[in-house]
């Protein structure tokens, strides 16, 4: 900030609230579309710098990308409403089967040390494409977590999770992916074989002074580790107060100036950290608890919409950053949370549903911008991913449910299991044509509801 003048302090007024904007825009499919190229948004790409400054590397390549969208809406604006794209389940679907069932292709082999990753990438897309998983796919699945969890790398028996890979050490981030893998394969056989207890006494050791986990021995710790150790400890019976003492205080203090989380105290808000956030946050605390924490509700609410961009229709994960389709999980689940909190608190029906964001946007975003020809993609110019294929598919089952706050689950399980997804049948929010149909959404854990509950219903006993 420049300092000359001390006698002036300039408050600068807030912008204006996208949620009063988003929440009463209710226009279908095709008019969504009109509006988009037809000037109403605000965009870098109708600014001038200021002074003839140069931009940064960032607004400039924002300013392409907000372009590239431009002209594809503008494209099909041209050629009529029915020639807005429809969901290319066939294609994305044999994406993910011919990995889920061959060797990683070798323009992934990055991918190769992180293996529970590309498995629950491709499981998880094809159930949500609804095109299911075979017992030989579930299989293979297990067989070969369960092979690698015998061989993780420990200095003493006290490590004891899945690694990337056989012979790796144990990881936090690979264990999530590696259990919730586990769960899509649904073989209680292979659940058997997990030493809970073992994973018990992992996690503490991961488990921090200050509340916060570490993702491995020696590592980082940040809100995904947190989320990650506590979706484990919630899909296998273990979470207990030795778990969880002081971590949500301590991921109270990741919210950060602008609303929302960091990865850890002090650094900038992300959209993937604020997800891991809260859904940690929603695992630890009711609803009731969760205002009463410390948390700013309002300036987390408000960072979390403004995240959706007027043109493209889809999220960033950082201020004044660029679009891209993964954030429609992270930022659209943490939007899908923050709805499910609201409609708790004001007991509301199915009926009186309130979006905080414009779903018909984000939709049109994923169908018009993130489909690959065998895949789904970051944005326009990017190839297909296991990664992102997942997330844009979880983004879009967000865009056609919102989650309710179901009391007897929470009740039987624990608060992770708060999240009841229902499907949105008013096409002034989301015009769901049946091609572009995915399953719901489990908001915390994110699988396709319904395979959380049944792994936690097996350790129960
Ligand atoms: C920035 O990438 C990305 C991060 C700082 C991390 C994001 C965190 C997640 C996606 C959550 C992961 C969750 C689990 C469960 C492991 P960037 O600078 O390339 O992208 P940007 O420009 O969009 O910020
Ligand atoms: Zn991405």
């Amino acid at each position: 900030m420049a300092g000359d003048d001390n006698s002036q302090i300039v408050i600068l007024e807030p912008t204006i609230n996208p949620i009063s904007t988003h929440s009463a825009i209710r226009i279908p499919d095709f008019d969504t579309l009109l509006e988009m190229v037809n000037g109403s948004y605000d965009s870098f790409s109708n600014c001038e710098a200021p002074l003839g400054e140069q931009l940064s590397d960032t607004i400039s390549r924002k300013m392409e990308t907000e372009l590239d969208i431009q002209m594809i809406y503008e494209d099909i604006m041209s050629k009529g409403s029915d020639t807005i794209p429809t969901l290319n389940r066939n294609h994305h679907a044999a994406f993910c089967h011919g990995v889920i069932s061959g060797p990683i292709p070798g323009m992934f082999s990055k991918l190769d040390a992180s293996k529970p990753w590309v498995s629950f990438w491709l499981m998880n897309a094809a159930v949500l494409l609804k095109t299911g998983l075979s017992s030989q796919e579930k299989s293979n699945a297990s067989s070969f977590l369960i092979s690698i969890l015998d061989k993780s790398f420990t200095d003493d028996n006290s490590y004891y999770g899945f690694g990337g890979g056989a012979y790796q050490l144990p990881h936090l981030a690979a264990s999530y992916a590696a259990i919730l893998t586990l769960a899509l394969t649904e073989d209680e056989q292979a659940w058997a074989l997990i030493d809970v207890k073992k994973i018990k006494t992992w996690l503490l050791k991961m488990k921090q002074p200050n509340g916060s986990f570490i993702m491995h021995q020696g590592g980082e710790s940040d809100t995904r580790a947190v989320y990650c150790a506590l979706c484990i400890a919630s899909l296998l019976n273990i979470l207990d107060d030795e778990l969880t003492e002081g971590t949500a205080e301590w991921l109270i203090r990741c919210q950060t100036y602008e609303g929302g989380f960091a990865g850890e105290p002090g650094d900038e808000a992300h959209g993937g950290y604020t997800y891991c956030g809260v859904a940690a946050l929603l695992i630890l605390l009711s609803p009731g608890e969760l205002l009463k924490s410390g948390l700013d509700l309002d300036s987390l609410l408000k960072w979390t919409v403004d995240r959706q961009y007027s043109l493209e229709g889809g999220f960033s994960g950082r201020s004044n950053k660029l679009v891209d389709g993964c954030y429609s999980h992270w930022v659209g689940g943490t939007c899908a949370l923050l709805e499910a909190i609201f409609n708790y608190q004001n007991n509301e029906d199915s009926s009186s549903f309130r979006s905080l964001i414009d779903r018909q946007r984000l939709q049109n975003y994923v169908l018009c911008c993130c489909q690959d020809k065998m895949g789904l993609r970051d944005k326009p110019g990017c190839r297909a991913d296991f990664y992102h294929t997942n997330y844009v598919l979880c983004g879009l089952s967000m865009c056609q449910y919102y989650q309710v706050y179901d009391k007897e689950a929470v009740a039987k399980y624990g608060n992770a299991f708060f999240a009841e997804p229902v499907e949105i049948e008013d096409s002034n929010v989301v015009d769901i044509d049946s091609a572009n149909k995915v399953a719901a959404l489990d908001a915390i854990f994110g699988l396709p509801y319904g395979y959380a509950m049944k792994m936690h219903d097996f350790f129960l006993v």
